[in-house]
């Protein structure tokens, strides 16, 4: 069956990954929007593009991402984390298309012991958390099709700024590197990420909540040792404790899905 699949926040590290893929996607039609083509916070702006373009899919890549600036700017964040949702939600429901709404292990305290699942009750420590944690619980309460995907860590290879990059690119002045070691998550590379969700619309399991992360849970500093190793790169690497300031985190949010799916795309 051939979907049409409409990306927001095309723009970004996950959409960008999703284009590439889209690029060698025989079967399915792929429109992209970019925060100028489509605005998630302009009802208006929905609506024209899902008349356009009568969408069976909508992946929401946009997001309010800075966790830091998100503390300073929490109307923007809840605009776009929050209301953006509703408003691809009301308009997913009106136009019978399903929604695939991109979340974070950012929703969760980070007490836990073990990676967690799907199951796991949320209680976010920051803006960011709080926004993403009201956005899924509209998914949840009000799409007629909807999945929340949880993913941690995210990082290109190729474009973006994230962490793999920024470790390549500091290593390349050749000075000694010091990096985080008390915060532990489960790196995710965008483009398997992106496969990911491929396989969930081509698959479409029950609605609801879904974890797709990295398989190898790691520190940011071992994250950094294997990115120098695979490039090569012998550069020193420092661990640091992260900084005392008034942004909390949550220490450990490595993810882990006991809904997997299979590998067939
Ligand atoms: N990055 C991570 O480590 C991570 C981890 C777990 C989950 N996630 C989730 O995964 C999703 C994708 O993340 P990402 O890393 O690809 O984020 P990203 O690179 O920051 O991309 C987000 C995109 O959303 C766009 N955007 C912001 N406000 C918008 C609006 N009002 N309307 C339309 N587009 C808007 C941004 O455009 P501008 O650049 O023009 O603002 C940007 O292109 C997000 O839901 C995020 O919460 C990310």
């Amino acid at each position: 069956m051939v979907h049409t699949i409409l990306v927001t926040g095309s723009n970004g590290q996950l959409g960008k990954s999703l284009c590439a893929l889209a690029e060698k996607d025989q079967k399915n039609q792929w429109v992209f929007c970019s925060r100028q083509d489509l605005d998630i916070t302009n009802r208006e702006n929905i609506e024209q593009i899902f008349v356009e373009h009568q969408p069976t899919h909508c992946i929401n890549c946009a997001a309010f991402t800075n966790v830091r600036l998100a503390e300073k700017e929490l109307d923007n964040a809840r605009r776009i984390n929050v209301d953006g949702v509703d408003n691809l939600i009301e308009a997913c429901n009106n136009f019978d298309t399903t929604l695939v709404h991109l979340s974070t292990d950012y929703v969760f305290d980070g007490e836990k012991s073990s990676p967690y699942t799907e199951d796991d009750e949320v209680n976010p420590l920051n803006v960011y958390g709080k926004t993403k944690a009201a956005g899924e619980a509209l998914v949840a309460q009000r799409a007629k099709k909807g999945y929340i995907v949880r993913s941690s860590w995210v990082y290109a290879e190729k474009h973006g700024q994230n962490f793999y990059r920024s470790i390549l690119a500091k290593a390349k002045t050749g000075k000694q590197l010091e990096v985080i070691n008390d915060q532990t998550g489960t790196p995710t590379s965008t483009s398997e990420l992106a496969h990911y969700l491929l396989r969930l619309i081509g698959q479409s399991p029950s609605y609801g909540i879904y974890h797709f992360a990295g398989d190898k849970i790691q520190t940011w500093f071992s994250f950094a040792k294997d990115i120098l190793a695979v490039h090569g790169l012998g550069v020193e690497v420092m661990p640091v404790a992260t900084a005392k300031d008034e942004l909390r985190r949550p220490l450990y949010s490595p993810l882990i899905s006991i809904k997997p799916l299979n590998n067939e795309l």
